[in-house]
């Protein structure tokens, strides 16, 4: 099988993505795969191996030779539907998510309201945009969240652009540095407890499966799990299954299915929630192309459920074809 995996492309999540792709790249079995990686460079121009570059048009043409393609990209332009758009066009099969499960899944505030309407219950927070004075909090909304607050722009990923915040006086720089990566940003109450996430995988037999909870535990120097807890910091700690009640374990997995279809999913996806005192699950958001790099959650967490990363690999391909 010709197994094109795309990589890199214009989010600021670049370099996280080129990782996750040449962890993905040496994975994949030989014996059954045939993987070229095709580089979207940050100007937005697309390398097969080492191959000129082309640009978009030309390389839609070539993906189509292709047998299915790996879109292991992070952020706007990979992971929000605009790639998956692409290859609905052109028919060819991909792994992960579709077109509208992406889209939704890279704005926060949507996600949040989608899997709020099913029922799963999501940190409280307000939607800032510059465009729109109406749309700036209020000093009632404000005072309702209540310090510590987390801003995050509402289109991004790996932290970037996210800063928490505990004095109102700071709010303003932090909407600035959010701004950077998204004119939408989110203003989230910061909801003390523990931070979980959850893989989820669909079988080609349609099944659709929680692994075992992930813990978190950054270092006591870190505020929360930031780009450099999450890619540098031998001091994070992740801690595969979580100890957890089998009660909270149970409600976590029913959750993250349940956000899950609440997005329309398929394929994969990372949920990420924080646990209130430790005890009441709140969603804080999905992931539709989970980082894959070797220190990334979601390999981890499956290796442990007794999946290797190649098996994994094997799963996620297959039920793309089907
Ligand atoms: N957005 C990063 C890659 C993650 O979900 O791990
Ligand atoms: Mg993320």
């Amino acid at each position: 099988l010709r197994v094109a995996v795309v990589t890199g492309g214009r989010s600021g999540e670049h370099e996280v993505s080129r990782k996750s792709a040449a962890s993905v790249l040496a994975n994949l079995d030989p014996a059954r795969y045939r993987p070229e990686q095709v580089l979207i460079t940050r100007s937005g121009e697309w390398v097969f191996g080492t191959d000129a570059p082309v640009n978009v048009f030309a390389a839609v043409d070539r993906l189509r030779s292709a047998d299915v393609v790996f879109p292991t990209l992070h952020g706007p332009y990979g992971e929000d539907g605009t790639l998956q758009s692409v290859l609905e066009m052109t028919g060819v099969p991909y792994v992960g998510n579709g077109v509208l499960a992406s889209a939704a899944g890279m704005d926060k505030d949507l996600t949040k309201r989608l899997v709020a309407a099913e029922g799963v219950p999501v940190a409280d927070g307000v939607v800032s945009r510059p465009t729109d004075p109406d749309d700036l909090p209020s000093e009632a909304e404000l005072r309702r969240l209540g310090l510590p607050v987390f801003v995050k722009p509402a289109r991004a990923g790996s932290s970037l652009g996210v800063s928490r915040v505990t004095r109102w006086t700071d709010l303003p720089a932090a909407l600035r540095q959010a701004r950077r990566s998204d004119p939408k940003v989110l203003i989230e109450e910061g909801v003390p407890g523990r931070e979980i996430d959850v893989a989820v995988l669909e079988y080609p037999d349609g099944r659709v499966v929680a692994g075992p909870a992930l813990e978190i535990r950054v270092t006591d120097q870190r505020s929360f799990f930031d780009f450099d807890a999450k890619y540098g910091d031998p001091g994070t700690v992740f801690e595969i299954p979580a100890r957890l009640y089998d009660q909270i374990a149970d409600r976590l997995a029913d959750l993250a299915v349940r956000a899950f279809r609440a997005l329309g999913c398929s394929g994969l996806a990372r949920i990420d929630f924080f646990l209130r005192d430790g005890v009441e699950p709140v969603f804080n958001e999905i992931n539709t192309f989970p980082g894959f790099t070797p220190v990334s959650q979601y390999p981890r967490i499956w290796q442990v459920a007794g999946l290797s990363y190649p098996a994994l690999l094997d799963i996620l391909i297959e039920t793309a074809l089907v």
